[in-house]
């Protein structure tokens, strides 16, 4: 197949990364089609950690073109700096680096707002990034957001951010209670860096239809996941963009035939980062055994991730809202040494059994999971690289998974390294 989705069936954190990162081996142009740097991608390299938040992670190999598509929102400050950090790290090429123009501007107006509404929401707060991410949707919605092609008429662009910015004071002050960002620092910096992000710029609709014509091979990099899907995901407690496969249709202009195959991506087990719902959630020594074994703390903020079972009535919600052709299901490595491993079945809601999540918005707030219990394993997976030779009740649970959710396991994530992945089935070679 020649264009290929990666998408987070969970929360986010589902270690797409690894995954995109491997396939874009096989890819020649990775693409980015929705959210902002609230996504954060962790790629381990030659025992060196790498960050992505905007920047495709076709960027870590050579020659890749990577694609920020028109369905993303981009603080062009955070995008700048994550360039020179990778210029200087890996020796990337802007040449190789396609911003569209129809992609809209993060302001630290937008930040400013997302974080003084999270200080006043108390225990309402959903728990945001506070990057500015649901502030600069809204304007985007509303109409008066600022995108990269007004870049190209300078002072049309300035008088419209001068607009915004005395708006956005006036709601930081008077309704927010907060303190106004610093207009004349932001013009000044846009007027500075203009220069930087103009080269960046592309029709980049065309440049994949194109590509695609050219028989290139694309590779469509899902951020945060399906349940935080602003349509599908556990509303309020959700992002502001259509994480599902169909925002990259919207998210970098293509036709719903341009996508081949779309590859979900699972930890064996559910976190999440931020307020909301989580049946299967779990605490105390266990739950911090995991977290820690795990590494579950968010790479975008730092902030410690909540830890659950398997939650296969979320997976096969994922299946169908994404339509999967396969999942890739990582992390099972942290699981060595639990015994039993749980998976949640179903859910208990209003004295029924469900094998989807009951309808009404607030079902799965008060639904009790229903678990199965499996055996676990004592082995360490991180050095396998067949599923054969994985234990027998490793592969018991996978191949569980797989049939509760009807979707076959293409691929295994056995520990951090960019190679410690076992690859059932390549969507590019299949
Ligand atoms: P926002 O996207 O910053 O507005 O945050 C909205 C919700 O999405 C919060 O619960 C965040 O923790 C969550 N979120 C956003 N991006 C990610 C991600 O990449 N991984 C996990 N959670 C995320």
């Amino acid at each position: 197949m020649k264009t290929v989705a990666v998408v987070g069936t969970q929360w986010g954190d589902e270690g797409k990364g690894k995954i995109i990162d491997l396939l874009a081996r096989d890819a020649d142009i990775v693409v980015r089609f929705q959210g902002g740097n609230n996504a954060a991608h962790t790629i381990v390299v030659d025992e060196q950690k790498f960050v992505l938040r905007l920047v495709p992670a076709g960027a870590l190999h050579p020659g890749r073109t990577c694609v920020i598509g028109n369905g993303t929102v981009v603080d062009p400050i955070a995008l700048l700096n994550e360039i020179d950090d990778l210029r200087k790290r890996r020796g990337f090429d802007t040449k190789n680096l396609k911003l569209s123009y129809e992609a809209h501007m993060v302001m630290p107006y937008h930040r400013a707002i997302d974080q003084a509404r999270e200080r006043r929401a108390g225990k309402r707060a959903i728990g945001t990034t506070g990057f500015g991410i649901g502030p600069a949707y809204e304007d985007k919605m509303a109409r008066v957001g600022l995108r990269f092609d007004d870049l190209t008429n300078y002072k049309a662009f300035e008088d419209r951010l001068r607009r915004n910015i005395t708006e956005k004071n006036a709601y930081l002050k008077s309704v927010l209670k907060a303190k106004p960002v610093n207009g004349a620092d932001i013009i000044e910096t846009m007027k500075r860096e203009r220069r930087r992000l103009l080269p960046l710029l592309c029709d980049t609709g065309e440049f994949l239809a194109s590509a695609i014509a050219a028989d290139r091979r694309l590779l469509f990099e899902g951020a945060h996941g399906t349940m935080l899907d602003i349509d599908h995901g556990t509303y309020p407690f959700v992002t502001s963009s259509n994480c599902v496969a169909s925002g990259a249709f919207a998210g970098a202009g293509l036709g719903p035939r341009m996508l081949e195959a779309v590859l979900g991506v699972s930890k064996g087990y559910t976190t999440r980062v931020g307020g909301g719902p989580f049946p299967t959630e779990i605490s105390g020594y266990l739950a911090d055994s995991l977290r820690e074994e795990g590494g579950e703390f968010g790479s975008a903020t730092g902030r410690p991730r909540r830890i659950g079972w398997y939650d296969a009535v979320l997976g096969r919600m994922a299946a169908r809202v994404n339509g999967l052709w396969g999942l890739a299901l990582t992390k099972l490595d942290v699981l060595t040494g639990i015994d039993p491993v749980k998976i949640c079945v179903g859910y208990q809601y209003k004295g029924s059994r469900y094998d989807t999540i009951p309808p009404g918005r607030h079902s799965i707030e008060t639904a009790k999971p229903i678990f199965e219990e499996l055996p676990g394993w004592r082995e360490h997976l991180t050095p396998v690289r067949s599923f054969a030779d994985l234990p027998r009740d490793a592969r018991r649970y996978i191949n569980r998974v797989g049939e509760l959710i009807g979707v076959p396991i293409t691929m295994v994530g056995v520990g951090a390294d960019r190679d410690a992945t076992i690859v059932l089935t390549n969507p590019f070679t299949a």
